[in-house]
């Protein structure tokens, strides 16, 4: 019994056991992880029968659909904007595929398949579409076997850059190569994070500095940036911007153009477009994001603008068309080199949608060629979502509910896939082929122990060979292609060439031309650009002239730039240039000062001599000057000739004929000597004016000095009855004499140790140099003018004293009058000289002298030539002689006859108590 329980609790065990692995071996089955979503590729592939694939990436639409919002599950996106430039670039790598093939000379054994996805221009499908060259469509296992199961060798493309990045940053991680023929981003050189990539299309590295080139050689320096709101334009603007700063060229705004279309953002760039003052606006975009801005533009109605376009739509139909060219002609940019590709002509025309009905691709171009629906056709005939997302009217497209017959005729059609006038990315994709295939020939030559690889000189082998083996080859690949063009890929994986300048004019059928004017070429060593001497330009201006793109028009000479803050260098204020400077050519920086001698125009345009300014004889105040000073030497002379003819009169005779003779003398040298102060001032006038002047004052003032001392003493003997005095007129030379010698003596030193000497002044005033006599010492002098003051100091109390002299002529009051004049117009010299400047400097000094002297003049002697002429009845000795009456006698005593020379004998006066 017991035997039999046992083996009941053991099969229930055993099949409690069997039971449960069952289950757990099902649930592990249900728990593996699968990808909910699948991938949704368009494309070619021919990889049956070939031992290696080639992969390729192209823009054949222009943006996915919004995905629907109410589905959770995660699907890949549709695709919509049928693209048929892409399509050309994707034929053309086909084309070329099949070239290489039926070529002999490069892998002679070998045939190549290609697997060709459409990216849809968005990053979501070049991702995907890298995914499954390195998966498998629905496994995330890399195995370098690819979908196809063929070996994959490389990849062609992605066309935009930004798709370029995002494949290459996943195809690197496996150092796979790719080779890229449209992306042009400056950040695709950059090894450490695209260690894979290379191109066969310059780096936007040179087409900004071509740009600014160009900018510079229109005479541009206010120009206006747009840019893609992508990898392309991002990077493009930035190097452009950065290199106008270093030409000193201005940004005047930069503005971006939304990648999934919003009404806003796109509002932002047209206002930048239609505020600014830039005439001149770079546009790096690529055609396919550039198409919604243009229409805005039209829409806008913005003409008389110069668009710099990037290579991405100069020459694209999408753009180019004849209703866009009043708004974009005369845009003028740079295209990739040109080639003719024989055979893709036929090859692109070759296209029918019956060859195959899952081509789905075909079908979809011929249906948006033809404007009808392939019958059966699950893809309906082109819609455009962004209608509904924008609210915007249909500007773009219309559906069409006509069917297509598969009977129309390719021939009839204006499209852009079938012109092969402008292959340019298509000679591009055509060369990016050709360079995975000549690694690849390269490669299969590989010599065994002569190759490549350590250790023991390896070769690889197709097609069991590393992406690193192969990118071995890639690095240093240099080639000739079909059209003479010579390619070197460097260690950037960039290469060198040149580009087209074209400009858009119209042709004779009213199409849109792209005429090149110029070009510009770029190797290690040279960057240079080069127009056309003969090209004819098309400007979209009202005048048709070449645009001026400018923040502030150039500075006027004699004007400079004033910086406005907070703004850039082009834009500034005209300042003029201050006095004394001048800024000769437009737009200078800054003003020049003037040399020296020099002072600036009314104009500030040029420096001109500064005015030289002296008292010149033959103007007015110099003249009259000169005429007053010679009149007044002719009446000197006049006097004096009075006193020689009446020598013997009383009146001449009375109180020292020879000291009269000598005032008039030095009365006519310090008339004449004002002459010395006029004209030109030389070395010779400057040393002779301050010296006869100071010479003649001294011989004048110790004359008088002489006469008014005898007069002193004739009023001390009137006073004093008791004391004798004498005076002898030698006294009275001698007392002339040494003044004078004193005089001399302090002259001499003057001229000796430091004379005066020419000036030219140009501190007191800017726009004229003054041309005075610098005195020289101004101790020397004051001493020699302090002589005269001295002098004229003592003449003054003795003839005050003596002016009380009782007589009938009252010489001592008319000398006393004499010398207030003197000090009247000396002293109020003062103040008149110290405050004039240059010229009238001078002529106040010259009015001192001639009013001093004709003070003296007028009140010394014009008294005693009236009496002398007119009066003769008076000029007797008792007339003239007044009568002195002491207490017990009288003398003859008079101011005129204190010394008479009648008898030359010596005038006493003997009073006794
Ligand atoms: N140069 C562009 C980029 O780097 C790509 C590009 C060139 C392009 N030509 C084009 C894209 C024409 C679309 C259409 O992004």
């Amino acid at each position: 019994m017991a035997g039999r329980k046992e083996c009941l609790v053991l099969g229930f065990l055993v099949f409690l056991w069997a039971a449960l692995g069952i289950e757990g071996k099902e649930e592990t089955e249900e728990q593996t992880c699968r990808l909910l979503g699948k991938f949704d590729l368009n494309g070619f592939v021919d990889a049956r029968n070939h031992s290696l694939v080639i992969g390729g990436l192209f823009p054949v639409h222009s943006r996915t659909i919004p995905a629907n919002k109410s589905i959770l599950e995660p699907v890949s996106a549709k695709c919509e904007g049928f693209n048929f430039r892409g399509f050309r670039w994707m034929k053309t790598m086909i084309h070329t595929i099949k070239g290489i093939n039926e070529r002999k000379d490069i892998l002679p054994n070998i045939t190549l398949g290609y697997q060709i996805f459409d990216t849809c221009f968005t990053i979501s499908k070049s991702v995907e579409a890298a995914l499954v060259f390195l998966t498998r469509q629905e496994e995330n296992k890399p195995n370098f076997r690819n979908s196809t199961g063929a070996f994959l060798a490389g990849i062609v493309g992605a066309g935009g850059s930004s798709l370029s990045v995002t494949a290459s940053r996943i195809l690197g991680l496996y150092y796979l190569p790719q080779v890229g023929y449209a992306s042009t981003c400056s950040v695709l050189s950059d090894k450490n994070q695209f260690p894979s990539y290379l191109r066969t299309v310059a780096s936007d590295k040179f087409q900004s500095d071509a740009m600014v080139k160009l900018i510079q050689h229109f005479g541009w320096v206010w120009v206006g940036t747009i840019a893609a709101d992508d990898d392309y334009g991002k990077y493009g603007v930035k190097i452009f911007e950065e290199k106008m700063e270093s030409a000193n060229l201005c940004i005047a705004f930069s503005e971006i153009i939304p990648k999934v279309y919003s009404c806003e953002k796109m509002q932002k760039a047209v206002d930048a477009v239609k505020n600014s003052t830039a005439r001149v606006i770079v546009l790096y975009v690529s055609d396919i994001d550039l198409s919604p801005f243009v229409l805005e533009i039209v829409f806008h109605n913005i003409t008389d603008r110069t668009w710099i376009a990037s290579e991405a739509w100069i020459t694209s139909a999408l753009i180019a068309k004849p209703e866009c060219f009043p708004y974009f002609g005369g845009s003028i940019g740079f295209a990739v080199p040109k080639a003719d590709i024989p055979g893709l002509k036929e090859f692109l025309y070759d296209v029918h949608p019956g060859k195959d009905p899952n081509d789905v691709l075909t079908i979809e171009f011929w249906q948006t060629a033809f404007n009808c629906t392939w019958p059966n056709s699950s893809f309906p005939y082109y819609i455009d979502h962004r209608m509904n997302m924008t609210g915007k009217d249909d500007r773009l497209h219309a559906m069409s509910d006509k069917f297509c017959t598969g009977e129309e005729n390719l021939e009839d059609l204006k499209n852009t896939y079938l012109d092969v006038s402008q292959l340019r990315i298509t000679n591009n994709v055509k060369q990016a082929v050709y360079s995975l295939a000549y690694a690849l020939d390269r490669l299969s030559r590989c010599e065994e122990e002569s190759g490549p690889y350590f250790p023991g000189n390896t070769c690889a082998y197709i097609p069991d060979f590393e992406p690193w083996q192969l990118m071995y080859y890639m690095k240093t690949l240099k080639f000739t292609t079909h059209s003479g063009m010579r390619i070197e890929i460097d260690e950037n994986g960039d290469v060198s060439g040149y580009y087209d300048i074209l400009n858009w004019q119209l042709d004779d059928n009213g199409e849109v031309a792209f005429v090149k004017v110029g070009e510009y070429t770029f190797t290690d060593s040279k960057f240079e650009l080069v127009m056309k001497k003969n090209a004819t330009m098309f400007w979209n201006t009202e005048s048709s002239e070449l645009p001026h793109s400018v923040c502030t028009d150039l500075c006027r000479p004699g004007t400079r730039k004033g910086i406005r803050h907070g703004e850039p260098i082009c834009c500034f204020d005209c300042i003029p240039c201050a006095d004394g400077h001048v800024s000769r050519e437009p737009g200078q920086r800054e003003c020049e000062q003037c040399g020296e001698d020099y002072w600036s125009n009314a104009q500030k345009n040029k420096c001109v001599l500064k005015e030289v300014e002296f008292l010149a004889y033959d103007e007015a105040l110099g003249f009259t000057l000169v005429i007053l000073s010679i009149f007044g030497a002719l009446v000197v002379l006049a006097v004096t000739i009075v006193y020689v003819l009446y020598r013997h009169t009383p009146l001449v005779s009375a109180n020292d004929r020879e000291l009269s003779f000598l005032i008039q003398l030095s009365l006519v040298i310090m008339l004449l000597s004002s002459m010395l102060f006029i004209g030109k001032p030389h070395h010779w006038s400057c040393v002779a004016r301050q010296v006869t002047l100071a010479m003649s004052f001294s011989l004048c003032l110790s004359c008088i000095l002489g006469k008014t001392i005898s007069l002193f003493l004739a009023y001390r003997i009137s006073k004093s009855k008791t004391r004798f005095i004498s005076i002898c007129p030698l006294y009275r030379k001698i007392i002339v004499l040494i003044s004078v010698l004193v005089e001399i003596g302090i002259c001499t030193a003057y001229l000796v140790l430091e004379p005066p000497r020419v000036f030219k002044n140009m501190q007191s005033q800017n726009i004229k140099i003054i041309l005075e006599c610098d005195e020289g010492s101004i101790e020397f002098l004051c001493s020699m003018f302090g002589i005269d003051v001295f002098l004229a100091l003592l003449c003054f109390p003795t003839t005050f004293v003596a002016r009380q002299l009782p007589d009938n002529y009252y010489e001592g009051k008319c000398i006393t009058f004499g010398m207030l004049v003197f000090f009247i117009i000396w002293i109020s010299f003062v103040p008149a000289y110290l405050s004039t400047k240059g010229k009238f400097k001078v002529a106040v000094e010259i009015f001192a002298i001639l009013a001093s002297s004709y003070g003296l003049l007028g009140c010394i002697f014009a008294p005693k030539c009236f009496i002398i002429l007119l009066r003769p009845k008076r000029n007797t000795d008792e007339l003239v002689g007044g009568r002195v009456f002491t207490i017990e006698n009288s003398i003859r005593l008079t101011s005129a006859s204190v010394s008479s020379e009648l008898n030359n004998t010596m005038v006493s006066a003997v009073v006794d108590d």
